[in-house]
């Protein structure tokens, strides 16, 4: 791997910062450059950098993929109008549902996402805006997995032998390529975004996708949305470093009001990790476990099973797909 990684214990925030600025305003000239926020931090974080460089020269796109969490588009765009950024929503549900359709091998599922993600969106949008350049925020960690062998990350594209100029017809710019989540965190909270931007739990670029086993349809992910939220809103004081519910394929036999139900399996994953290269799960109190078991199987429809992983990272990742 030819790019050097930036460690936390060498990063001086402040120079970073203001290199990254230089490049990306010398990279872009008086041109035109689009990125697409989703409220995670190194997204949010090349929005910043972007808009100082830029200003309005950058086009900042929330691109509604309808994988994202409940409520998600509408808050990140209020967000960043708070922070002086204007954000585009754009409704692409239908692009993304229809390449997922009938795929169940989690690679194939991902490559779908990156063909909706850089030829049908991105292509898109610099057709009509012009833009040459595409910012994004690929960390070191999604590199390196690439890389390795174990997950094709969303938004790797040269480490796998695309040239986006020739296959898309724009430049990608990555000025946090060289960091990890901890550090991009320190730029974030540089920057002035709020903590609970700079200190959110990493969410992956396939979004609830990563959390579904087997084919992704709208009712499927309907199913991971509402497990997530109650997850999230149970595990959001744990202080651990990632929390997410999956999806399985199989079904299992239950029973309802007397009766039998052959139900879905919901799989809580609670996460202690740095930076997410090796993790371990959090030790949750039984009372937390069993009212996660609770709440997710009366408020969620058809669950009649939530297990608790207990495997360390590796040999598991911390998503499932
Ligand atoms: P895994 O599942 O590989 O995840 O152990 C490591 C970390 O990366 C996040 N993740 C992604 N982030 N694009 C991203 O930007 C992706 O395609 C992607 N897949 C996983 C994951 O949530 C975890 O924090």
């Amino acid at each position: 791997m030819d790019i050097k990684e930036i460690k936390l214990k060498e990063l001086d925030t402040e120079k970073f910062i203001e290199e990254k600025i230089q490049e990306i305003s010398s990279m872009v000239g008086e041109g035109l450059a689009i990125n697409a926020l989703s409220g995670g931090v190194d997204s949010s974080v090349v929005t910043l950098l972007g808009h100082r460089a830029l200003d309005d020269r950058l086009k900042t796109y929330f691109i509604d993929n309808g994988l994202m969490r409940e409520g998600e588009p509408e808050s990140i765009v209020s967000l960043f109008k708070d922070l002086g950024v204007h954000v585009e929503l754009l409704d692409t549900r239908a692009t993304f549902l229809n390449e997922l359709k009938g795929r169940i091998d989690p690679e194939e599922k991902r490559e779908a996402i990156t063909r909706s993600f850089y030829k049908e969106v991105f292509g898109a949008l610099v057709k009509e805006t012009g833009a040459k350049f595409l910012l994004q925020g690929t960390n070191y960690t999604d590199i390196e997995e690439t890389v390795a062998g174990i997950k094709r990350q969303h938004n790797i594209l040269e480490q796998i032998g695309i040239n986006p100029e020739e296959m898309y017809g724009y430049k990608v710019l990555e000025p946090l390529i060289q960091l990890r989540k901890s550090s991009i965190r320190e730029v974030g909270k540089r920057l002035g975004l709020p903590e609970e931007t700079y200190n959110r739990p990493p969410f992956p670029g396939p979004a609830l996708a990563a959390r579904v086993i087997g084919e992704v349809t709208k009712e499927r992910i309907d199913t991971v949305r509402a497990a997530t939220k109650i997850v999230e809103e149970e595990l959001c004081d744990s202080g651990a470093f990632q929390y997410l519910a999956i999806l399985h394929e199989d079904r299992v036999v239950g029973i309802r009001e007397g009766k039998r139900d052959y139900g879905l399996q919901i799989e809580v994953r609670c996460w202690e990790s740095q930076d997410a290269k090796v993790g371990s799960p959090t030790r949750l109190s039984f009372d937390v476990l069993e009212r996660l078991a609770e709440r997710i199987t009366t408020e969620v429809g058809g669950v009649v099973s939530v297990t608790y992983n207990i495997t360390k990272k590796p040999p598991s990742t911390i998503e499932a797909v």
